[in-house]
């Protein structure tokens, strides 16, 4: 067969999603859309806020000579002068225009981080539950896959982590709010974090990256501070993007933010702008860049996605599911009643609810219910819920 062997692991192992995917259409067709609660995507429900529409028309109807044309790989200057002042208010911190880069999306972003800074072989921690495309971005850009684990609260396991550390460790990816727990790392833990890496780098003689991805980081619904990463260690840098903030995930605009206090920094964007050219994004989508520098303090309306959470954490909680109660994104993670999570989400199957086993996240016991759906999907899932849980029991 013409395909790459590697591409065809890579397949298989992530073939429960495609399958998942086919069940889900088949049910769809036996029982009628209406009647199948799918809460297995992440796709962002809520539309772009309306200073969106308004920039994205009068920016359609400009046309100056050289708008379509190509520009500086990492993107407009005025585009990342503003994504940095926006930055910089929301961190405390003081950004460049040049410690920016446009990019397409998060995952954009973070396969041109890991394409800078990777060697064959060199390793990259992730921690569980995790997001199961970083899985294909470390492999794709030649780095090898180690796993740190979680308390019970979801908080990484500091422990866990510095057992994974090793001499041909580049970097570590957190992700918080996260997907898929909707958990955010509190700023002792992110310290804890940095404070592991540069244990680590004295110990190995190395330079190790933290990678912060953070397309969830302004739908937050407590009010604890953000635990921004470039306090916390000097060689950091964020992957992030406005495919949930603003709604725009099909857009494909996000940025990569490098610490002004890396004294790598210069190295590492020009070897990040090389990696996203020839990664053959080129630049990030010119219209959208335009658009996003224009409403850069603008958000969805996240209290829609906090009445979801709070609907459905108290309707599992009191159904009977043991949950973690989450503070941001749009995901809750329970516990499976049975300790085979892919066989608790055929029974939510069996009952027309459809959901993502934890296993696809590195954490068996689980599975992942996206409350970004109308209210009536949420509403009408309860039944199947509560029914498959008494089954389970
Ligand atoms: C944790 C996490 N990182 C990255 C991405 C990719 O986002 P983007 O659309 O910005 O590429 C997603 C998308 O769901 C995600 O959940």
């Amino acid at each position: 067969m013409a395909i790459s062997k590697k591409v065809r692991e890579q397949m298989k192992a992530s073939s429960w999603i495609r399958r998942m995917f086919e069940e889900g259409m088949e049910m769809r067709r036996l029982h009628g859309a209406e009647n199948v609660f799918d809460l297995s995507l992440g796709n962002p429900l809520l539309e772009p806020p309306a200073e969106f529409n308004e920039v994205l028309r009068r920016i359609v109807n400009d046309d100056a000579p050289g708008t379509h044309r190509y520009m500086p790989n990492g993107g407009f200057s005025g585009v990342r002068a503003a994504v940095a002042k926006q930055l910089s208010a929301e961190s405390g911190i003081l950004f460049s225009g040049e410690d920016i880069m446009m990019t397409v999306g998060a995952a954009g972003a973070l396969n041109v981080i890991l394409r800078s800074i990777l060697d064959q072989d060199d390793e990259v921690v992730i921690i569980a539950p995790y997001f199961a495309e970083y899985i294909f971005y470390i492999q794709h850009q030649t780095g090898v896959v180690r796993e740190a684990q979680s308390g019970p609260d979801f908080m990484p396991d500091i422990a866990s982590l510095k057992a994974s550390l090793n001499e041909r460790t580049r970097a570590v990816i957190i992700n918080t709010p996260n997907n898929p727990t909707g958990v955010i790392y509190t700023e002792s833990v992110v310290d804890a974090i940095g404070e592991a890496i540069r244990d680590a780098e004295k110990r190995f003689g190395t330079e190790i990256y933290l990678v912060s991805d953070e397309p969830y980081r302004k739908l937050i619904f407590s009010d604890a501070p953000f635990p921004f990463i470039f306090k916390h260690h000097a060689r950091s840098v964020v992957a992030t993007s406005h495919s949930k903030d603003l709604g725009l995930a099909g857009e494909r605009i996000g940025h990569i933010a490098i610490n002004p206090a890396d004294p790598g920094k210069a190295d590492f964007m020009d070897a990040a702008r090389f990696a996203l050219r020839t990664l053959g994004f080129v630049n990030a989508p010119a219209l959208m860049q335009r658009v996003v520098a224009e409403i850069q303090d603008a958000t969805v309306d996240v209290s829609e996605y906090r009445k979801k959470r709070d609907f459905m954490y108290a309707a599992l909680t009191d159904i009977g599911y043991s949950c973690v109660r989450p503070d941001g994104a749009f995901y809750l993670f329970p516990e499976s009643p049975i300790a085979d999570d892919l066989e608790f989400v055929k029974l939510l199957q069996s009952k027309l609810v459809l959901t993502v086993p934890g296993v696809g996240f590195g954490t068996p016991g689980y599975f992942r219910v996206s409350y970004c759906v109308e209210d009536k999907v949420l509403e009408g899932s309860l039944r199947g819920f509560a029914e498959a849980l008494e089954e389970a029991r």
